[in-house]
Protein backbone atom coordinates (compact mmCIF):
# COMPACT_ATOMS: atom_id res chain seq x y z
CA UNK A 1 0.00 0.00 0.00
CA UNK A 2 1.10 3.41 -0.77
CA UNK A 3 0.94 6.03 1.87
CA UNK A 4 -1.16 9.16 0.98
CA UNK A 5 0.82 12.23 0.90
CA UNK A 6 -0.57 16.02 1.61
CA UNK A 7 0.18 19.43 0.65
CA UNK A 8 1.21 21.56 3.36
CA UNK A 9 2.79 25.06 3.41
CA UNK A 10 6.06 23.72 2.77
CA UNK A 11 5.07 21.99 -0.32
CA UNK A 12 3.11 25.24 -1.69
CA UNK A 13 5.77 27.43 -1.40
CA UNK A 14 8.15 24.89 -3.44
CA UNK A 15 5.14 25.01 -5.88
CA UNK A 16 4.97 28.93 -6.24
CA UNK A 17 8.90 28.99 -5.77
CA UNK A 18 9.10 31.10 -2.98
CA UNK A 19 11.38 30.81 0.03
CA UNK A 20 10.50 28.51 2.73
CA UNK A 21 8.31 30.23 5.55
CA UNK A 22 7.55 33.08 3.57
CA UNK A 23 3.76 32.03 3.17
CA UNK A 24 1.58 34.34 5.49
CA UNK A 25 -1.17 32.86 8.23
CA UNK A 26 -4.05 32.81 6.46
CA UNK A 27 -2.43 30.76 3.44
CA UNK A 28 -1.31 27.97 6.05
CA UNK A 29 -3.75 27.83 7.58
CA UNK A 30 -6.11 27.31 4.64
CA UNK A 31 -3.83 24.39 3.64
CA UNK A 32 -4.25 23.17 7.20
CA UNK A 33 -7.69 23.32 7.20
CA UNK A 34 -8.14 21.63 3.59
CA UNK A 35 -5.73 18.98 4.63
CA UNK A 36 -5.19 18.40 0.57
CA UNK A 37 -4.17 14.68 0.49
CA UNK A 38 -3.20 12.22 -2.73
CA UNK A 39 -2.10 9.04 -3.18
CA UNK A 40 1.26 8.27 -4.95
CA UNK A 41 1.01 6.45 -7.87
CA UNK A 42 3.93 3.67 -8.99
CA UNK A 43 5.95 3.49 -11.85
CA UNK A 44 4.07 1.01 -13.31
CA UNK A 45 1.01 3.05 -12.90
CA UNK A 46 2.53 5.83 -14.18
CA UNK A 47 3.23 4.12 -17.67
CA UNK A 48 -0.48 2.52 -17.69
CA UNK A 49 -1.65 5.98 -17.70
CA UNK A 50 0.55 7.23 -19.88
CA UNK A 51 -0.70 4.69 -22.11
CA UNK A 52 -4.19 5.12 -21.44
CA UNK A 53 -3.80 9.58 -21.63
CA UNK A 54 -2.33 9.20 -25.41
CA UNK A 55 -5.12 6.73 -26.67
CA UNK A 56 -7.49 9.54 -25.59
CA UNK A 57 -5.75 12.23 -26.73
CA UNK A 58 -5.69 10.40 -30.04
CA UNK A 59 -9.01 9.63 -29.61
CA UNK A 60 -9.36 13.61 -30.31
CA UNK A 61 -10.94 16.74 -28.57
CA UNK A 62 -12.61 19.46 -29.76
CA UNK A 63 -10.61 22.76 -30.57
CA UNK A 64 -11.25 26.19 -29.08
CA UNK A 65 -12.23 28.49 -31.19
CA UNK A 66 -15.49 31.08 -32.37
CA UNK A 67 -17.78 27.67 -33.43
CA UNK A 68 -17.61 27.27 -29.58
CA UNK A 69 -19.09 30.38 -28.69
CA UNK A 70 -22.58 28.01 -28.75
CA UNK A 71 -21.25 25.43 -25.90
CA UNK A 72 -20.05 28.03 -23.54
CA UNK A 73 -23.21 30.11 -23.87
CA UNK A 74 -25.15 26.68 -22.48
CA UNK A 75 -22.79 26.03 -20.18
CA UNK A 76 -22.86 29.52 -18.59
CA UNK A 77 -26.94 29.74 -18.90
CA UNK A 78 -26.67 25.98 -17.04
CA UNK A 79 -24.32 27.51 -14.60
CA UNK A 80 -26.88 30.52 -13.72
CA UNK A 81 -29.95 28.31 -13.57
CA UNK A 82 -28.44 26.42 -10.66
CA UNK A 83 -26.89 29.59 -8.92
CA UNK A 84 -30.39 30.84 -8.88
CA UNK A 85 -32.22 27.52 -8.02
CA UNK A 86 -29.27 27.06 -4.95
CA UNK A 87 -30.52 30.66 -3.72
CA UNK A 88 -27.44 32.38 -5.02
CA UNK A 89 -24.82 29.94 -3.22
CA UNK A 90 -21.84 30.93 -4.38
CA UNK A 91 -20.81 27.33 -4.28
CA UNK A 92 -22.92 26.79 -6.85
CA UNK A 93 -20.44 29.19 -9.38
CA UNK A 94 -18.07 26.10 -8.93
CA UNK A 95 -17.19 25.11 -12.54
CA UNK A 96 -18.23 21.58 -14.03
CA UNK A 97 -14.75 21.34 -15.53
CA UNK A 98 -12.83 22.11 -12.44
CA UNK A 99 -12.63 18.90 -9.99
CA UNK A 100 -13.95 16.81 -12.40
CA UNK A 101 -10.57 14.18 -12.75
CA UNK A 102 -9.71 12.39 -9.09
CA UNK A 103 -6.32 11.66 -11.84
CA UNK A 104 -3.83 14.88 -11.13
CA UNK A 105 -0.62 15.75 -12.12
CA UNK A 106 2.02 17.34 -9.91
CA UNK A 107 5.20 17.61 -9.51
CA UNK A 108 6.24 16.03 -12.73
CA UNK A 109 3.93 12.45 -12.12
CA UNK A 110 0.30 11.45 -12.04
CA UNK A 111 -1.16 11.10 -8.19
CA UNK A 112 -4.89 10.14 -7.50
CA UNK A 113 -6.58 13.13 -5.02
CA UNK A 114 -7.67 11.49 -1.86
CA UNK A 115 -9.30 15.10 -0.53
CA UNK A 116 -12.55 15.56 -2.14
CA UNK A 117 -12.56 17.86 -5.00
CA UNK A 118 -8.61 18.20 -4.69
CA UNK A 119 -7.80 20.53 -7.73
CA UNK A 120 -10.62 23.34 -6.70
CA UNK A 121 -9.53 23.33 -3.37
CA UNK A 122 -6.03 23.39 -4.84
CA UNK A 123 -7.22 25.87 -7.04
CA UNK A 124 -9.32 28.27 -3.88
CA UNK A 125 -5.77 28.32 -1.94
CA UNK A 126 -3.76 29.23 -4.87
CA UNK A 127 -6.20 32.30 -6.07
CA UNK A 128 -6.40 33.42 -2.80
CA UNK A 129 -2.79 34.03 -2.49
CA UNK A 130 -2.05 35.16 -5.64
CA UNK A 131 -5.40 38.08 -5.20
CA UNK A 132 -3.65 39.14 -2.24
CA UNK A 133 -0.32 38.93 -3.40
CA UNK A 134 -0.73 40.81 -6.61
CA UNK A 135 -4.07 42.58 -6.53
CA UNK A 136 -4.15 44.04 -2.99
CA UNK A 137 -2.41 47.50 -4.91
CA UNK A 138 -5.32 47.93 -7.51
CA UNK A 139 -8.36 50.74 -7.78
CA UNK A 140 -10.73 48.33 -9.92
CA UNK A 141 -10.12 44.77 -11.28
CA UNK A 142 -11.20 43.73 -15.14
CA UNK A 143 -11.61 39.63 -15.32
CA UNK A 144 -11.38 39.02 -19.02
CA UNK A 145 -12.86 35.43 -19.84
CA UNK A 146 -14.83 35.03 -16.42
CA UNK A 147 -17.14 32.55 -16.87
CA UNK A 148 -19.14 31.73 -14.16
CA UNK A 149 -17.68 34.68 -11.95
CA UNK A 150 -16.25 32.31 -8.97
CA UNK A 151 -13.06 34.08 -9.33
CA UNK A 152 -14.21 37.34 -9.10
CA UNK A 153 -17.08 36.63 -6.31
CA UNK A 154 -13.77 35.44 -4.42
CA UNK A 155 -11.76 38.92 -4.94
CA UNK A 156 -15.00 40.31 -4.22
CA UNK A 157 -15.12 38.31 -0.80
CA UNK A 158 -11.34 39.25 0.03
CA UNK A 159 -11.86 43.19 -1.01
CA UNK A 160 -15.52 44.37 -1.15
CA UNK A 161 -14.75 47.48 -1.58
CA UNK A 162 -12.82 47.27 -5.04
CA UNK A 163 -14.48 47.70 -8.31
CA UNK A 164 -14.92 44.29 -10.46
CA UNK A 165 -15.58 44.19 -14.11
CA UNK A 166 -16.36 40.62 -15.46
CA UNK A 167 -16.35 40.31 -18.80
CA UNK A 168 -17.33 37.35 -21.20
CA UNK A 169 -18.41 36.42 -24.89
CA UNK A 170 -21.05 34.50 -23.53
CA UNK A 171 -24.29 36.32 -22.29
CA UNK A 172 -24.86 34.23 -19.45
CA UNK A 173 -21.74 34.97 -17.72
CA UNK A 174 -22.26 38.45 -18.01
CA UNK A 175 -25.80 37.80 -16.29
CA UNK A 176 -24.26 35.93 -13.42
CA UNK A 177 -22.02 39.24 -12.81
CA UNK A 178 -24.83 41.54 -12.82
CA UNK A 179 -27.40 38.84 -10.35
CA UNK A 180 -23.53 38.86 -8.42
CA UNK A 181 -24.55 42.53 -7.32
CA UNK A 182 -28.60 42.53 -7.40
CA UNK A 183 -28.29 39.85 -5.25
CA UNK A 184 -25.36 39.38 -3.09
CA UNK A 185 -24.77 43.27 -2.99
CA UNK A 186 -20.85 42.62 -4.85
CA UNK A 187 -19.91 45.67 -6.32
CA UNK A 188 -19.33 43.43 -9.66
CA UNK A 189 -20.94 44.63 -13.03
CA UNK A 190 -20.53 42.23 -16.08
CA UNK A 191 -19.64 43.19 -19.51
CA UNK A 192 -19.64 41.70 -22.87
CA UNK A 193 -16.93 41.18 -24.51
CA UNK A 194 -15.03 39.41 -27.44
CA UNK A 195 -11.16 38.49 -27.38
CA UNK A 196 -11.30 38.59 -30.99
CA UNK A 197 -12.42 41.79 -31.04
CA UNK A 198 -11.90 44.27 -27.96
CA UNK A 199 -13.87 47.50 -27.81
CA UNK A 200 -11.34 50.06 -27.91
CA UNK A 201 -13.68 52.41 -26.40
CA UNK A 202 -13.48 50.05 -22.83
CA UNK A 203 -10.92 51.79 -21.11
CA UNK A 204 -8.87 50.56 -18.73
CA UNK A 205 -7.46 53.21 -15.87
CA UNK A 206 -3.99 53.24 -14.89
CA UNK A 207 -4.89 52.06 -11.13
CA UNK A 208 -6.33 48.92 -12.36
CA UNK A 209 -5.44 44.97 -12.60
CA UNK A 210 -6.28 42.60 -15.63
CA UNK A 211 -6.74 39.16 -14.52
CA UNK A 212 -7.61 35.97 -17.00
CA UNK A 213 -8.01 32.72 -15.94
CA UNK A 214 -7.67 29.30 -18.17
CA UNK A 215 -9.20 32.27 -21.02
CA UNK A 216 -6.93 33.13 -23.22
CA UNK A 217 -6.37 29.62 -23.05
CA UNK A 218 -9.27 29.28 -25.34
CA UNK A 219 -8.00 31.46 -28.16
CA UNK A 220 -5.00 29.52 -29.21
CA UNK A 221 -2.22 31.93 -30.65
CA UNK A 222 -4.61 34.83 -31.89
CA UNK A 223 -4.41 36.75 -28.32
CA UNK A 224 -2.32 39.72 -30.26
CA UNK A 225 -5.67 42.22 -30.64
CA UNK A 226 -6.42 41.67 -26.50
CA UNK A 227 -2.20 42.39 -26.02
CA UNK A 228 -2.24 44.90 -27.84
CA UNK A 229 -5.65 46.16 -26.10
CA UNK A 230 -3.94 45.62 -22.74
CA UNK A 231 -0.73 47.15 -23.40
CA UNK A 232 -2.26 50.41 -24.90
CA UNK A 233 -4.52 50.49 -21.68
CA UNK A 234 -1.05 50.60 -19.29
CA UNK A 235 -3.13 48.86 -16.17
CA UNK A 236 -1.15 49.08 -13.05
CA UNK A 237 -1.04 44.82 -13.34
CA UNK A 238 -1.73 41.96 -15.09
CA UNK A 239 -2.43 38.46 -14.20
CA UNK A 240 -2.26 35.40 -15.82
CA UNK A 241 -3.23 31.84 -14.72
CA UNK A 242 -3.14 29.53 -18.04
CA UNK A 243 -1.97 27.19 -19.28
CA UNK A 244 1.67 27.93 -20.90
CA UNK A 245 3.13 25.57 -23.70
CA UNK A 246 6.16 27.03 -23.69
CA UNK A 247 7.17 25.69 -19.90
CA UNK A 248 6.26 22.41 -20.79
CA UNK A 249 9.67 20.36 -20.96
CA UNK A 250 9.30 17.99 -24.38
CA UNK A 251 12.10 15.63 -23.42
CA UNK A 252 9.63 14.29 -20.50
CA UNK A 253 7.03 11.67 -21.26
CA UNK A 254 5.09 13.36 -18.92
CA UNK A 255 5.00 16.68 -20.03
CA UNK A 256 4.83 15.43 -23.77
CA UNK A 257 1.44 14.13 -23.55
CA UNK A 258 0.32 17.80 -22.14
CA UNK A 259 1.91 19.20 -24.69
CA UNK A 260 -0.10 17.30 -27.45
CA UNK A 261 -3.20 17.67 -25.69
CA UNK A 262 -2.46 21.33 -25.77
CA UNK A 263 -1.30 21.06 -29.33
CA UNK A 264 -4.84 18.99 -30.74
CA UNK A 265 -6.93 20.97 -28.79
CA UNK A 266 -4.86 24.47 -30.10
CA UNK A 267 -4.79 26.11 -26.85
CA UNK A 268 -2.78 29.42 -26.36
CA UNK A 269 0.51 29.78 -27.77
CA UNK A 270 3.24 32.77 -27.94
CA UNK A 271 2.12 34.81 -24.96
CA UNK A 272 4.88 34.13 -23.15
CA UNK A 273 7.48 34.70 -25.44
CA UNK A 274 5.05 38.13 -26.69
CA UNK A 275 5.43 39.28 -22.98
CA UNK A 276 9.35 38.13 -22.58
CA UNK A 277 10.03 40.90 -25.80
CA UNK A 278 8.00 43.58 -24.29
CA UNK A 279 9.79 43.32 -21.27
CA UNK A 280 13.20 43.51 -23.87
CA UNK A 281 11.45 46.57 -25.34
CA UNK A 282 11.37 48.09 -22.20
CA UNK A 283 7.24 48.03 -22.27
CA UNK A 284 6.76 45.19 -19.51
CA UNK A 285 8.23 44.21 -16.42
CA UNK A 286 7.53 40.65 -15.52
CA UNK A 287 7.04 40.12 -11.82
CA UNK A 288 6.49 36.20 -11.67
CA UNK A 289 6.46 33.03 -14.32
CA UNK A 290 5.90 30.13 -12.72
CA UNK A 291 4.72 26.80 -13.51
CA UNK A 292 3.06 25.25 -10.74
CA UNK A 293 3.47 21.56 -12.01
CA UNK A 294 0.15 21.03 -10.89
CA UNK A 295 -2.62 20.04 -12.56
CA UNK A 296 -5.80 17.57 -14.16
CA UNK A 297 -5.65 14.49 -16.34
CA UNK A 298 -4.37 16.22 -19.63
CA UNK A 299 -2.88 19.43 -18.80
CA UNK A 300 -1.38 22.19 -16.64
CA UNK A 301 -4.10 25.14 -16.31
CA UNK A 302 -2.35 26.81 -12.99
CA UNK A 303 0.80 28.61 -14.89
CA UNK A 304 0.85 32.32 -13.66
CA UNK A 305 2.53 34.95 -15.29
CA UNK A 306 2.53 38.15 -13.31
CA UNK A 307 3.46 41.58 -15.46
CA UNK A 308 3.42 45.16 -15.19
CA UNK A 309 2.58 47.68 -18.38
CA UNK A 310 5.50 50.14 -18.45
CA UNK A 311 3.96 53.63 -17.25
CA UNK A 312 4.24 56.31 -19.81
C1 LIG B 1 -12.32 27.62 -19.35
S1 LIG B 1 -13.42 28.97 -19.17
C2 LIG B 1 -12.68 29.85 -17.83
C3 LIG B 1 -13.65 30.74 -17.12
C4 LIG B 1 -13.13 31.37 -15.83
N1 LIG B 1 -12.10 32.36 -16.07
C5 LIG B 1 -12.60 30.28 -14.89
O1 LIG B 1 -11.50 30.46 -14.35
O2 LIG B 1 -13.31 29.32 -14.67
C6 LIG B 1 -13.04 29.97 -20.58
C7 LIG B 1 -13.88 31.23 -20.68
O3 LIG B 1 -13.47 32.00 -21.78
C8 LIG B 1 -14.62 32.50 -22.46
N2 LIG B 1 -14.23 32.76 -23.84
C9 LIG B 1 -13.80 31.87 -24.75
N3 LIG B 1 -13.52 32.52 -25.92
C10 LIG B 1 -13.79 33.84 -25.71
C11 LIG B 1 -13.71 35.00 -26.53
N4 LIG B 1 -13.32 34.94 -27.79
N5 LIG B 1 -14.02 36.19 -25.97
C12 LIG B 1 -14.43 36.27 -24.68
N6 LIG B 1 -14.55 35.20 -23.87
C13 LIG B 1 -14.23 34.00 -24.39
C14 LIG B 1 -15.66 31.41 -22.30
O4 LIG B 1 -16.99 31.87 -22.47
C15 LIG B 1 -15.36 30.95 -20.88
O5 LIG B 1 -16.09 31.71 -19.95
Amino acid sequence: MTAEKGIGPKEFEAALGIPAGELDARTCGLLSDARLRYLPIDDAGQVRLQDEIAKQIANGFTIVGEHRAGIWRDVWQEQLDLFESSGYDLKALNPKFVAGSSILRWQGAYVRGVTEQFELVFLEIMRDWLFRTFLADIDHLYEFGSGSAFNVAAYAELFPETPITALDWAPAAVRIADVLRERRGMKIAGRRFDFFAPEPELTLGTGSGVLTMCALEQIGDRFGAFLDYVVANRPRRVVHVEPTFELYDPSRPHDQLAIEYHRQRKYLKGLLPALERLEAEGKATIRLKRRLRFGSRFHECFTIVVWDPTPT
